[in-house]
């Protein structure tokens, strides 16, 4: 059955619409699932999980899904599962969620940064080359699929192959998202998604790893469940990432609508860029050959100089905007002490002071749609 996309505008002390950047849809089967658990007693593991493993590892065209209980416990365990060691290796980006480095930390690994593409904001296989020539024994690449473009899988494949080393995609932003019509998640030897709140797709705080491999799905389980194999022994160390039965059904309900609201994000994010493309100081977001984008942000880019104005004029005009990401990871306090320091991804530094994303998400009205480019054609005109 067809949901209704409706929303509450949210009041600003003036009692003025806002048109917020993020906004989650939950709705009737959401509350239904969860009340039908609840009835059931059964609020951990239980049947709920394995089907939503199931059916949303089957949408992705993986063979094996595992629910994890966060974006981040996904990413480690996929990391651990990849046979990632205490001082490995792993090339990845630094524009992304800090998450995604500090998997790489949490399994006592040293992350290695190679810059970004300017016009994708993902890794840029030609710089990541580069570090795998310089680094002797990167042991995996974790790739982004940053806002939900997917990286450039064929050339990752590529390297992970020539250079012997893992290749994990962070599908966090991605749900959905295709290259070459293959969805994100089921190309690499592992994917790790989060079903965050303002995710594409959401359980309130919930993750699934996807593999194609039998054995790395298996060490997942048993990493995931404090070490626990098949036959109830607990052979390795592990951890308790386990997803409950109440988020895995809230998990049901949102994926049934996610091919939905995929295609209305991706028609808002048509709109915005037909109407915004001839603005010569703003870059629309690029779609290149290969890409089908799940747009989990609409992500502008604007001369840093103006940024702060330009934000200050869309909330003005009760438009929700935002910075993804502020500071590269790199750049970050907690790198500091990795040896790290400006200038080492320039791309990646300069993305940081210029980029904007507006509202793209499902619940967007065409009226909505029609305040934001108003909104912004204000500001440049
Ligand atoms: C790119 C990326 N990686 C990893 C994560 C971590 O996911 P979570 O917040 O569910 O731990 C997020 C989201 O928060 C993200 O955007």
């Amino acid at each position: 059955m067809k949901k209704t996309l409706t929303r509450k505008h949210t009041d600003t002390p003036q009692n003025r619409r806002i048109i917020p950047l993020v906004h989650p849809v939950l709705g009737k089967e959401e509350k239904n699932i969860v009340a039908k658990i609840i009835d059931s007693g059964i609020i951990a593991s239980g049947s709920y999980v394995e089907t939503f493993e199931t059916q949303f590892a089957r949408y992705c065209g993986a063979a094996h899904g595992i629910a994890v209980s966060n974006g981040t416990t996904a990413l480690h365990a996929a990391l651990l599962a990849c046979s990632v060691k205490p001082g490995d290796k792993v090339l990845t980006t630094p524009f992304s969620f800090i998450a995604t480095a500090n998997s790489i930390l949490h399994c006592g690994a040293i992350p290695v940064f190679a810059d970004i593409d300017p016009a994708t904001y993902n890794l840029s296989p030609a710089d990541a080359e580069r570090v795998l020539r310089r680094e002797k024994n990167i042991k995996a690449i974790m790739v982004v699929h940053l806002y939900g473009l997917p990286a450039d899988m064929d050339a990752f494949t590529k390297l992970s192959k020539k250079h012997g080393c893992a290749l994990i995609e962070d599908c966090a932003q991605a749900h959905g998202a295709q290259w070459r019509k293959r969805t994100v998640g089921s190309i690499g030897d592992a994917a790790a998604f989060s079903f965050y709140a303002t995710k594409n797709a959401t359980t309130g705080e919930g993750g699934v790893v996807l593999t194609n491999d039998n054995a790395i799905a298996a060490r997942v389980r048993q990493i995931i469940n404090h070490g626990r194999d098949g036959h109830a022994t607990h052979t390795i160390l592990g951890f308790n990432y386990r997803l409950t039965n109440i988020a895995a059904g809230i998990g049901i309900a949102q994926i049934k609508q996610l091919p939905r609201w995929t295609q209305k994000r991706r028609a808002n994010a048509r709109f915005l860029t037909n109407q915004l493309k001839g603005i010569s100081t703003l870059i629309t977001p690029v779609e290149p050959p290969n890409t089908t984008p799940a747009y989990h942000q609409y992500t502008v880019r604007v001369p840093a100089g103006v940024r702060d104005a330009f934000m200050t004029h869309l909330h003005s005009r009760g438009i929700g905007c935002g910075v993804y990401y502020a500071t590269p990871i790199h750049q970050q306090p907690l790198y500091a002490g990795l040896g790290y320091k400006a200038g080492i991804c320039p791309v990646a530094e300069q993305a940081a002071r210029e980029v904007v994303s507006l509202p793209v998400h499902p619940l967007l009205t065409a009226r909505d749609l029609r305040a934001i480019v108003a909104a912004v054609n204000e500001f440049f005109k």
